[in-house]
Order: structure tokens, then C-alpha cells, then sequence
């Protein structure tokens, strides 16, 4: 079955602790984004929000970076209570060293690519990676719609980890719902993020049981 990571760029912001606590018992990790209104259109959270979120919940915390120079964050991310720090491929010329200075800071290591980019381009730090982020929108906003293209990178990145005994997870973000997880799944995905299916519900914890169910 596969694991689920709800989003909470689609939660009550107002309400954030209400929000958490209602899929803290049917969820595996809270995936929290990071948006600087640069790399992406849209500006969310950071490490300040990482840091009153930590002690309010049990569940790893999972964060995408979709920032300009990530390397500036992963010491506050790893001291406000980050687990996995996720990093773009197409945000640093450096992403071999981002992902070294997360490990060096304590966290489990993310790489990401954004749909327009392929796997090929990350094939030599897949060794490195303790999680692989497909992305299955283009970043920056909710609710938009799963791009089933993407479901052959996860494949690749499947076989890939089996042919080299890589350890890295497989997780997808973006338009995931209980329809759409089920390609993903079969092709070898590990953690499903789910925003605006799990939130934009009155009841968020029966939505990500939903998508669970789905891939049973
Ligand atoms: C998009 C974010 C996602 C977003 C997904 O750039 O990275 O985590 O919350 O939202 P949905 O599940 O609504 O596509
Ligand atoms: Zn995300």
C-alpha cells in the first residue's frame, strides 16, 4: 500500500493545528512547501512554520523546497525539525553539494524534478538520494491536474533502483486522488503528496484512507 504525505498548502491556514490533527492518524508524513515568489510564482511557509508545526505532531515532516538558492535553508530547515529536505535539480548548479549539506545537517535527502525535466539529469546523484520527488505538475499552486507523462519517469526510477540497489524513495506531487495514484503506484511510487483532494474535504483523514485504499 502506498504511503501518503498530505500537503497542507491546501490546509486551514488559519487553523493549521486543527487541520494536522485531523489526518495525523491516517497519514505517514506532512509535506510542507516552500515558495519564495521566485522559482515559483507563489510565496508559502518556511523554516518559521517548520519549527510551530514540529512539536504539535508525531509525523515526519517532509519539505519541498521550491526556492532560488536552496542552499541557504537547509541549516534552519534541519534546526527548525525538518526530516527530509526535498531540493529542485533545476534551482541549484550545485545540487550534489545541496544534497551532501543535508545529510551533513542531519535530514534525510530529497532531489526533485519538475516535469520538464528528465531523470537522465539526475542519474549521477541517485546515490546520494534518500528520496526522489517526480513531479507531476508544474510547482508553484494546488489543485491543478495530474500530467500522466510523468508516470514514465517513475518507472524509469524504478528500474534504475532495482538494476543498482539504490535506496531512494519514489514520491509524486501534484493532482494526485484516488484515480490517479493507481498508475503511479504500479510503476514503483513509495509516497503520494495529495493537497487539495485530502483538504478540500470535510473529511481530509477519509480521503487519504481513499487513496491508501486505492492502491490495495
Ligand atoms: C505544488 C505543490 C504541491 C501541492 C499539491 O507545487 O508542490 O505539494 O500542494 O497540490 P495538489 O495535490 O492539489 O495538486
Ligand atoms: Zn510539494
Amino acid at each position: 500500500m502506498i504511503k501518503v504525505a498530505p500537503s497542507i498548502l491546501s490546509a486551514d491556514y488559519v487553523n493549521l493545528e486543527a487541520s494536522i490533527k485531523k489526518i495525523e492518524h491516517s497519514a505517514d508524513a506532512i509535506h510542507i512547501d516552500i515558495m519564495d515568489g521566485q522559482f515559483v510564482p507563489s510565496i508559502a511557509y518556511g523554516p518559521g512554520w517548520v519549527k510551530a508545526i514540529r512539536p504539535i505532531t508525531n509525523l515526519k515532516l517532509d519539505i519541498h523546497m521550491m526556492v532560488e538558492n536552496p542552499e541557504r535553508f537547509v541549516k534552519p530547515l534541519a534546526d527548525a525539525g525538518a526530516d527530509i529536505i526535498d531540493v529542485h535539480k533545476e534551482a541549484t548548479p550545485h545540487i550534489h553539494r545541496a544534497l551532501q549539506m543535508i545529510h551533513k545537517a542531519g535530514c534525510k535527502a530529497g532531489v526533485v524534478i519538475n516535469p520538464g525535466t528528465s531523470v537522465e539529469s539526475i542519474r549521477p546523484v541517485l546515490y546520494l538520494a534518500d528520496q526522489v520527488l517526480v513531479m507531476t505538475v508544474n510547482p508553484g499552486f494546488g489543485g491543478q491536474k495530474f500530467i500522466p507523462e510523468m508516470v514514465n519517469k517513475i518507472q524509469e526510477l524504478s528500474d534504475l533502483r532495482k538494476k543498482y540497489g539504490y535506496k531512494y524513495d519514489i514520491e509524486i506531487d501534484g493532482g494526485v486522488n484516488n484515480h490517479t495514484v493507481k498508475s503511479a503506484y504500479k510503476a514503483g511510487t513509495d509516497v503520494a503528496v495529495a493537497g487539495s483532494f485530502v483538504f478540500d474535504n470535510p473529511d481530509p483523514a477519509a480521503q487519504v484512507r481513499s487513496i491508501k485504499q486505492a492502491t490495495k
